[in-house]
């Protein structure tokens, strides 16, 4: 089961990628939380690429594909995986394409999730992320006076420093610009648009219809 989950910076892939994610009992791999963690170690990926994370633009092709193509060679993506934020250019999606093909891993299910622009911005204005176990907090989720505490394990949530107005401006071009078309390229396949304006509750109720008896099967299993 590979599993695509696709949308605009801010429609809640993270939030939904966890949640799906532990139900199918498969491993959620996010480029983007990658990209962070070889900035943070300074590898030199790390190095050169940074800047372009800061500034909301797009990592070149190549060098995200090879980070894809390493994190396929490990064992825990046998019974499936859950992408979230790859593919980002048509490029990359013709690239999984070929990845899967040769891995004999087969067709990808691609959940859209479709959210109204203007409420995207605030939603990441809003977004608290711990930086121990990577758990993704809106600032509603915090009751006054709560400090924005981690509820897992107690660590200090942070803002994401590409989570200012002038980048996330720059990630939605770069969104709408390169990401977008790739509807295109998947919408005659195993495609569903989900309505993510909802509270995250449906949202992953939505989403848990699409796969309704995989769920099943894991959960009798
Ligand atoms: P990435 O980390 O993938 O960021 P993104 O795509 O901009 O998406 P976000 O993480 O901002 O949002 P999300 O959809 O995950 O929403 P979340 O669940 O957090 O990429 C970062 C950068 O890395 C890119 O700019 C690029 O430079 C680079 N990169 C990554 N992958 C790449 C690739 N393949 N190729 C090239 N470059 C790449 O939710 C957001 C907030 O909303 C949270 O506060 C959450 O609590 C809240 N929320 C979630 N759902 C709901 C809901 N239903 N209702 C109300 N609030 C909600």
């Amino acid at each position: 089961m590979i599993i695509l989950l696709f949308g605009p910076p801010g429609s809640g892939k993270g939030t939904q990628a966890a949640f799906l994610a532990r139900r199918l009992g498969i491993p959620a791999i996010s480029t983007g939380e990658m990209l962070r963690r070889e900035c943070q170690e300074g590898t030199p990926l790390g190095k050169e690429v940074e800047h372009l994370l800061a500034t909301g633009s797009l990592v070149p092709d190549e060098s995200v594909k090879q980070v894809l193509a390493h994190r396929f060679e490990h064992p825990d993506i046998r019974n499936g995986l859950l992408l979230d934020g790859y593919p980002r250019t048509v490029e990359q999606a013709k690239f999984l394409d070929q990845l899967l093909t040769r891995k004999k891993l087969g067709i990808p299910c691609i959940v859209y999730l479709d959210v109204p622009l203007g409420i995207l911005v605030s939603r990441i204005m809003s977004r608290r992320q711990c930086p121990e176990c990577s758990a993704i907090y809106s600032t509603h989720q915090f009751a006054d006076g709560w400090d924005e505490l981690c509820p897992k394990d107690g660590a200090q949530t942070v803002r994401r420093s590409d989570d200012c107005e002038e980048v996330i401006a720059q990630r939605m071009k770069a969104y709408e610009s390169q990401t977008a078309p790739i509807i295109e390229h998947y919408s005659a396949g195993d495609f569903h648009r989900i309505d993510a304006g909802q509270s995250p509750e449906q949202v992953s109720e939505a989403i848990g219809k699409v796969f309704e008896a995989e769920i099943a099967y894991i959960r009798n299993f």
